[in-house]
């Protein structure tokens, strides 16, 4: 693997300020730089964030023509965004790794995060434990090769 794509979805461009309770203080250059520290040389990491669902599905269908595996927060989008969920199939059903992660444990707060639309064609999904969600991603990826 010499890159892999950690994608973002609606909300987590406010991580920092937003509910620190529940998502803690830190910012997403943040986690770029945990990320990029933990892939090592060899690895591109290549962060990005959008509100946007169209945009999402798009960059999904970039991981499939490039044959890039993706770690993949898709935010609220998680809970219902059939579009998004049938983007992640392309990649999964393509043999291209895709990790969904979870900053908080979703399973325990409101009902409504209790689904996850993604989660049945994700090749795993890694929740509740902080950034730490995307560095234990990162190695499920590297594992999946
Ligand atoms: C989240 C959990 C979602 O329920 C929520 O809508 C998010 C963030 C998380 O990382 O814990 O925006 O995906």
């Amino acid at each position: 693997m010499s890159r892999v794509m950690v994608l973002n979805g609606p909300n987590l461009g406010r991580l920092g300020s937003r509910e620190p309770d529940v998502y803690g203080d830190q910012d997403l250059s943040a986690l770029r730089v945990l990320l990029v520290e933990e892939a090592g040389e060899g690895v591109e990491v290549d962060l990005r964030q959008t509100d946007d669902e169209a945009e999402l599905v798009h960059w999904l269908h970039e991981a499939v023509d490039e044959r890039t595996p993706v770690i993949l927060n898709p935010a609220a989008f998680t809970h219902y965004s059939y579009a998004l969920r049938d983007a992640a199939a392309l990649v999964t059903k393509a043999g291209i790794p895709l990790v969904e992660v979870h900053i908080s444990n979703p399973h325990a707060r409101e009902e409504f995060r209790h689904r996850s639309v993604i989660s049945g064609i994700a090749s795993g999904v890694i929740a509740g434990f902080g950034f730490d969600s995307y560095v234990l991603a990162l190695e499920a990826v590297r594992r999946l090769g």
